[in-house]
Parts: C-alpha cells; structure tokens; sequence
C-alpha cells in the first residue's frame, strides 16, 4: 500500500493534478487482494507520472484510446496484436528476463512469441517436420543436459519455426499442411535429440496492424532474423522457451523484438555428409527450481 500512503489526498478528497495519484490510488477498499492492490497503486502511480512528465495533450491521449482500440479489434484466433505490442515494446523479453534468472551455463530463456500451438503431434527422433518440401533442410541436434552436464531423460522438446517463406502453419490455414514445421520430441536416457527441419528465414512480424503502424511511425523495421523456437519442459527443471538464432542473420542486432541473446546464437554449418543441406548443433542446458543467479 506505500503507493496509496506516498502523497496525501486534499482535505475534501476531489481529484487535483497534484494529488492524483494518491487521491485514485485511496479510493481502493480495504479488502482487496494484497498483490493486485500493489500492482494497480504502481500502475496509476507511473501512469500519471508518464502524462505529467510529457505534458500529455488531450489529442494525443484521444490518440492513445484510438490505437489501444484498434488493437484490440484486430485480435481474433491466431492474431493477438497486445502480444506484439508488448514484443516490440521489450516489455515481453523485460518480463522474461525478470522471471528467468538463472545461472551461468543454464541456456537463456527469449520471447514466447504467437505462434505456439499446444497439442502438436510426439514425432520420433530424427522426424521431418517439414511438411510442405519448400526451404534448404537442416538437422537440428544435441543433447538437454543439466547443469553438471548430465543428460535429461523425459524431456519434451516443442519445436517450431516459419517455412520457406516466412509464414507459420497458422498463419496460412488451408495453404500450408497443418503442423507444417512442428514437432514434439521426447528424450530418452541419453538425453539426445534429433530432427530434420529448414534452416529457419527472417521474416516481418505480422505488421497489418496497429502495430506496424506503430513501427513505421517509429521507423523501425518489423522483422525477426532467422530462429527455431523451443519450448522444453522435463520434471524437476525449469521450463525453457527459447531460440537458437541463425548465426551471420542481417537483423541479429536489431531484432524488432528483442530477443536475441548471445549465447543463441547457433552454428548452422553445411551438412556435409549427411542427408541435409545444413546441420545444426544445439545443447539445451536447464537449471532446477531455485537455481538462480
Ligand atoms: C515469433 O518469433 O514467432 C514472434 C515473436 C514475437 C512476435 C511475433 C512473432
Ligand atoms: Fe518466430
């Protein structure tokens, strides 16, 4: 509650410019849950701080209302435009970063992104997820390991990325097979994991939006360089979401929604030999409830 007891209310209790803050932030009753209280007292605390700080006008706060509305009207089943709102503000990868410190030698968590799709079919090790022949095939392969480098029995590792030409399966119902660069894998004892997919390509967030009007305004680029995303999840870790990053991508430093992190950045190194085009080596290392830095 230090946020409702930082400035006092006026004696009559009516809502001056000075006293904002703490006038709205009084009006909570007693009873309310601890934790919401304290987030929404900081809310309206940094809220009126930003519009006093600006000397916010009346056309450019109606502005405000106007985009906010717009993105949410946009939103719709597999369109979520708050999401790429708060990407391309770095508030996602703040979050994350806030909720997934760990240790060094644990590999680094990055944006969850739209895209994910629970429910996609176990694959065995070495699977095609390509499903629409379109892209330079690449093996994807490694090991999840735990911090003293013993391999994870039972890990399941959720992989997806866009096709050839920068589009995901769902955002191309009817045009691209379903689960089209997918695929769910299961560890066994030796903690190995293999898959054969493309090499990933940069593509423009969906940018028909608000959001990409945003951008432009902004002139900001809308686009991610290559990645494969991961989610991997065994009992008794930490869950990860992350990327491995195409090394050498022309937006690795100005991913337009800050997600990439050194330590992803993958070797993507010729497949010589092998069945595919590329090959691509990639431990996932994962840290255990409270281990922490
Ligand atoms: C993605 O990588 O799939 C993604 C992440 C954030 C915004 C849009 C797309
Ligand atoms: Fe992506």
């Amino acid at each position: 509650m230090s946020e409702q007891a930082s400035a006092s209310t006026s004696p009559s209790g009516f809502f001056t410019e000075e006293n904002s803050v703490a006038t709205v932030n009084a009006r909570m009753g007693k009873d309310v849950d601890p934790r919401l209280a304290e987030v929404m007292a900081c809310l309206v605390k940094h809220l009126h701080n930003f519009a006093r700080e600006i000397n916010l006008t009346q056309d450019e706060w109606d502005f405000g209302i106007d985009f906010l509305t717009r993105t949410g009207q946009i939103c719709r089943h597999g369109r979520q435009e708050f999401i790429l709102l708060s990407d391309t503000l770095g508030l996602s990868m703040l979050v994350d970063a806030i909720n997934n410190r760990r240790p060094p030698g644990a590999t680094e968590n990055t944006v969850f992104g739209p895209f994910h799709v629970e429910g996609c079919p176990i694959r065995q090790m070495g699977d095609q997820i390509c499903l629409d022949g379109k892209g330079e095939s690449c093996l994807f392969i490694g090991r999840v390991l735990d911090l003293d480098g013993n391999p994870v029995a039972g890990a399941k590792i959720d992989v997806w990325s866009d096709n050839a030409e920068g589009y995901y399966d769902v955002q191309q119902p009817g045009i691209q097979p379903k689960w089209n660069n997918r695929g769910v894998f299961v560890t066994g004892t030796d903690g190995r994991y293999s898959f054969v997919g493309i090499k990933p390509v940069s593509y423009p967030i969906p940018d028909d939006g608000p959001v990409g009007k945003m951008l432009a305004s902004l002139v900001r680029h809308p686009y991610r360089p290559a990645h494969m995303h991961y989610m991997v999840r065994a009992e008794g870790f930490q869950k990860l979401v992350t990327h491995t990053f195409v090394g050498g991508d022309p937006y690795l430093e100005s991913d337009t929604v800050f997600g990439v992190k050194k330590t992803l950045v993958a070797p993507f190194t010729r497949g010589e030999g092998g069945n595919t085009l590329w090959r691509s080596d990639f431990d996932f290392v994962l840290a255990r409830p409270g281990q922490t830095r």
